[in-house]
């Protein structure tokens, strides 16, 4: 049966590749885009489905409670899929006030909303869904020798954006125990992928090398985090609707453990040989002279490192695994290069990302523009 599907945060880095993922696979199912369009979110990453009948855009901030039960009830919406956050932890750790409104405030309403249209007005009682999409940052940070992150890990968050998405899973899951609302939660790793906004270390380091910029890499640089193809976290949510229980948690990962120096070594590496091999990138990025000359790696440079900053980040994917059969399908080698060639096509979509209030952010943190 074809599903009406409410997706929050839609128009930002994991929503976006979920909602082309979704509608691809599934061309019978409606998708209500919703998205406040904050800095991080852009409207063009969903350019691709804006035409497709069965798509709707909405323009709302998920703290909008009563629009957002006019929304599920003019649409007949089914299953929620809960991207909408506050994500970097830089920002939560200068400017934390937004995290809590939005992760914690803002989740809540969506389940007050929620509960109101599909338990108290019945609508859809038995068939709904609430599927909340979270982090492995709220288990907090392992030793080099410790088990990976399992759904019994207890919550230790460290940043206040991990505290905030700790307190929402919290939420989610009392209005399950509270309430009887039909909930799931993922806890994913670090994605990478196209449309990944270029304050995050991958997307950061592939256009800073193209501006021939500093590649700042904090502290040390062994901090250790596991990165998953977005494509696939999507392919985990999607099992997670079909097959997974209701009022469980499934982590979801690939177990990709890298440090951040030697993915950041990787990267300058791989667009190296992309400059060695496309004679045209160098009449398109002129300003790259490190890559030009086969030398980014020059650029890397060490400095303060975050506060508080989790040593190392690593999910066990063994319930995912076993009951959803959840196995990624990109390689981390096939990935990471189809990453790097993304950003090298899409300069129009970078450059416009950054043109925007991203810049104000960069200079009061850096003092750089
Ligand atoms: P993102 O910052 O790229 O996108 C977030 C989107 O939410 C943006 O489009 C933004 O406009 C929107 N948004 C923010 N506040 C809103 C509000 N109040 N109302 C409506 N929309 C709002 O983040 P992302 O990396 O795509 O992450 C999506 C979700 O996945 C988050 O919940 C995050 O915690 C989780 N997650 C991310 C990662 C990762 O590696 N990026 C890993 C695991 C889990
Ligand atoms: P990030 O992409 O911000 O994700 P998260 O903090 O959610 O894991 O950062 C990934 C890792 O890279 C993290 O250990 C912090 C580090 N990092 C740097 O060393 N330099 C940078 O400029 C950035 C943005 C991150």
């Amino acid at each position: 049966m074809s599903k009406v599907l409410l997706v929050t945060g839609a128009a930002g880095f994991i929503g976006a590749n979920f909602v082309l993922y979704w509608m691809e696979k599934y061309p019978e199912d409606k998708v209500i885009a919703l998205d406040a369009l904050t800095y991080a979110g852009n409207r063009a990453n969903l350019a691709a489905v804006e035409d497709n009948t069965n798509f709707t855009f909405a323009h709302v901030n998920i703290l909008d409670e009563p629009v957002i039960e006019a929304l599920l009830k003019d649409h007949n919406v089914d299953t929620i899929v809960h991207f909408a956050a506050e994500s970097h932890v830089d920002r939560s750790i200068t400017e934390p006030d937004a995290f809590l409104e939005t992760n914690i405030i803002g989740t809540h309403s969506l389940l007050k909303a929620a509960r109101q249209v599909w338990i108290e007005k019945g609508l859809h009682p038995s068939d709904h869904r609430f599927h909340h999409v979270s982090t492995d940052e709220v288990y907090g940070t392992l030793s080099p020798t410790d088990p990976a992150f399992s759904e019994t890990t207890p919550y230790a968050p460290n940043s206040p954006y991990a505290a905030s998405k700790a307190a929402s899973d919290h939420l989610v899951r009392s209005y399950h125990h509270t309430y009887g609302l039909q909930v799931s939660t993922s806890n994913c790793s670090n994605n990478y992928g196209p449309y990944h906004f270029p304050e995050k270390l991958i997307p950061l380091v592939i256009t800073n090398i193209l501006f021939n910029k500093a590649l700042p890499i904090y502290g040390d640089g062994q901090q250790i985090r596991d990165w998953l193809y977005v494509e696939d976290h999507a392919r985990g949510i999607d099992l997670v609707l079909e097959k997974g229980v209701v009022g469980e948690t499934y982590n979801i990962g690939g177990i990709n453990e890298w440090a951040n120096i030697d993915i950041v070594k990787l990267i300058c590496k791989l667009v190296d040989e992309y400059f060695a091999n496309e004679t045209e990138l160098v009449q398109r990025f002129a300003k790259a002279t490190a890559a030009i000359a086969g030398q980014s790696e020059s650029l890397i440079t060490y400095v303060k490192d975050r506060p508080g900053h989790d040593r190392r980040y690593a999910i066990d994917p063994t319930k995912a695994n076993d009951i959803l059969g959840y196995q990624p399908q990109e390689s981390f080698e096939t990935g990471i290069r189809k990453t790097i060639a993304w950003y090298l096509n899409n300069e129009q979509w970078w450059q416009a990302v950054m043109d925007g209030s991203y810049q104000d952010w960069v200079s009061k943190q850096y003092g750089q523009s």
